[in-house]
């Protein structure tokens, strides 16, 4: 729990470039799984000036986000390929095919293959090194919504209400927001060596009790980070002020 979620942010960031200066050292890649969302955007500045102050180097980097619209065209204002270049890829040194974000451009009979193969890619370089989240108000991490299973993995989901409620401002209407995402699953998620969960102001808080002290089941899919070996929460007071 720290002062405010800009400290907060820099410990993460902090954390992360340690972790890529290591592997580095060791002639290793980081695998990072990343988040969009308010959230995590402090934490990416700040790998951003990082990188700019010539003391990062994303070169040894390969990342697979979390989530996508579906169906959402890869240069929409609100895809999130966007978002990750805007706030993040277009400002430091990775190498592009070192880049995983889920395709929202697929025809449908397409998906089932193409959750399978991006299953098999984060498997091939080694699994997720970190995987940092962001929690819903519904309890979803990625977009595994209420109901999602303990072993789910990169699959078609639909996005709940509240969630399509929480970015309608965003999409400038609820009836704009996609009704379906492409989400890593939480048993992809659970398979991260370490998971870093963000969450900050009092909106989070009733949902932040319910994931860390909660009884552990699919209504609330954060609660299943119980069960993770190396899993923090890192949050500002605010977020973490329902805790007993
Ligand atoms: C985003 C994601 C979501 C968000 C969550 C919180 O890639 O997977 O789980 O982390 O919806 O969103 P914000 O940070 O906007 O409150």
């Amino acid at each position: 729990i720290h002062e405010d979620s800009n400290i907060a942010s820099l410990s993460v960031a902090n954390e992360i470039a340690s972790l890529i200066n290591q592997k580095q050292k060791q002639g290793k890649h980081a695998v990072l799984g990343l988040a969009t969302g308010s959230t995590p955007t402090k934490m990416y500045d700040y790998l951003v000036q990082f990188h700019k102050e010539g003391r990062l180097s994303f070169k040894n980097v390969i990342t697979f986000n979390l989530d996508e619209y579906f169906p959402m065209e890869p240069d929409s204002i609100h895809s999130y390929v966007r978002f990750m270049n805007e706030h993040l890829f277009d400002h430091i040194d990775i190498e592009r095919h070192n880049i995983h974000i889920p395709n929202g451009n697929l025809n449908r009979d397409e998906v089932r293959k193409y959750c399978e193969d991006y299953e098999q890619k984060i498997q091939n370089v080694g699994g997720l090194d970190i995987q940092v989240l962001g929690i819903g108000r519904t309890g979803h991490i990625g977009f595994n919504e209420p109901g999602s299973a303990l072993n789910s993995k990169t699959r078609l989901i639909r996005l709940d209400r509240v969630t399509r409620l929480d970015a309608a401002s965003d999409f400038f209407g609820e009836e704009n927001v996609p009704k379906r995402a492409i989400t890593m699953g939480v048993g992809t998620i659970m398979d991260a060596k370490k998971i870093i969960l963000m969450a900050w102001g009092e909106g989070k808080s009733e949902i932040i009790k319910q994931a860390v002290e909660g009884k552990i089941r699919e209504s609330v899919p954060a609660t299943f980070l119980q069960h993770h070996e190396n899993c923090e929460f890192v949050l500002d007071g605010a977020a973490a002020s329902s805790l007993t």
